[in-house]
């Protein structure tokens, strides 16, 4: 399978001498769903402004469609669609004025545009703020006013850097089944997110950046399979209990209490969907740790 994405030695020293991406080797495959995790300050957004033409790499290479970044920002910037940690868009524009401009960008026809625009609004719900300016907007309408006008041009390769903050669970959910809807018809995501759960069930791979640098990559059953296989037989066991049984018995939080893992038999003692993310949670964040 060829790549979308390939970086060599990717590094960006911002001016005031800060290495925020420290030489990053990263495959990610054609037509597959890539996760980013890691703390705040990692370097995810510094990566995906490199691989989106927004700043310049300080060292190093990569290609994106096969292109080099550097040499032929043009074409980059035709393959890719861009949904930016900070909303971007016109504060003065409405959405579709907005979406419009992007679309005229990439050379949307103009047949299909408006129609493109209004599919899309109705999808995420936005629709009933279509003329509103963006600037007044609240944060999750702004966030979808900068969905739709980053899909209007169907990319090829779509970057979405925590796209799924401040939006309610309903459309959260409707994003997550675009995601995939986009990724059966071809479309590569590369999806920034600290939220595991989203991570977890959206992702083909998932790579996790420290302090500028890739410290693991793997599927995501296969980072959870390590880091039980490692040392943590015990939660393994917990982990099942927590799908297999109405209760987690007494003697088992006790021992996680032992092993000093006070937080997740805390939350082990909760089951619901939200607190089993929690336990991924500290499964991904262990990598880090070690
Ligand atoms: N323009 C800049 N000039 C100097 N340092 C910067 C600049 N932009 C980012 N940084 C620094 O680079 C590091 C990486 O920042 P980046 O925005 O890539 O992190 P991130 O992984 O996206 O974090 P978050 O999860 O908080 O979004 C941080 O320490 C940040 O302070
Ligand atoms: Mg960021």
């Amino acid at each position: 399978m060829k790549n979308a994405i390939e970086t060599f030695n990717l590094t960006k020293v911002y001016n005031n001498n800060f290495t925020a991406v420290n030489s990053l080797n990263l495959e990610i495959p054609d037509k597959t769903i890539f996760g980013m995790l890691g703390p705040n300050g990692a370097g995810k957004t510094t990566t995906i402004k490199m691989l989106t033409c927004l700043i310049q790499p300080t060292s190093g290479k990569a290609t994106v469609g096969g292109y080099d970044v550097q040499k032929n920002p043009d074409e980059v910037r035709n393959l890719l669609g861009m949904v930016p940690q900070q909303v971007s868009l016109y504060k003065d524009l409405t959405i579709m004025e907005n979406s419009q401009m992007c679309a005229d960008y990439y050379g949307v026809p103009k047949d299909e545009r408006d129609s493109r625009i209004e599919d899309l609004m109705e999808l995420v719900d936005i629709k009933y703020a279509r003329d509103k300016r963006v600037g007044q907007l609240s944060g999750g309408q702004k966030q979808k006013a900068s969905l739709v006008a980053s899909l209007v041009h169907r990319p090829e390769i779509l970057f979405l850097d925590e796209p799924t903050i401040g939006l309610d669970p309903t459309t959260k959910r409707t994003l997550w089944d675009l995601i995939r809807e986009l990724n059966d018809d071809g479309h590569t995501i590369i999806l920034c997110s600290h939220d595991m759960h989203e991570v977890d069930m959206l992702c083909d791979n998932v790579g996790i950046i420290n302090t500028g640098n890739l410290v693991a990559y793997d599927t995501p059953q296969g980072l959870k399979d390590s880091l039980l296989e490692d040392n943590k037989k015990e939660l393994k066991e917990a982990l099942s209990q927590v799908h297999e049984e109405s209760e987690v018995s007494s003697s088992k939080i006790e021992n996680l209490e032992k092993l000093s893992l006070r937080k997740m038999s805390f939350l082990l003692q909760n089951q619901d969907e939200q607190i089993i993310s929690s336990i991924q949670e500290n499964y991904y964040y262990q990598i880090i740790r070690t």
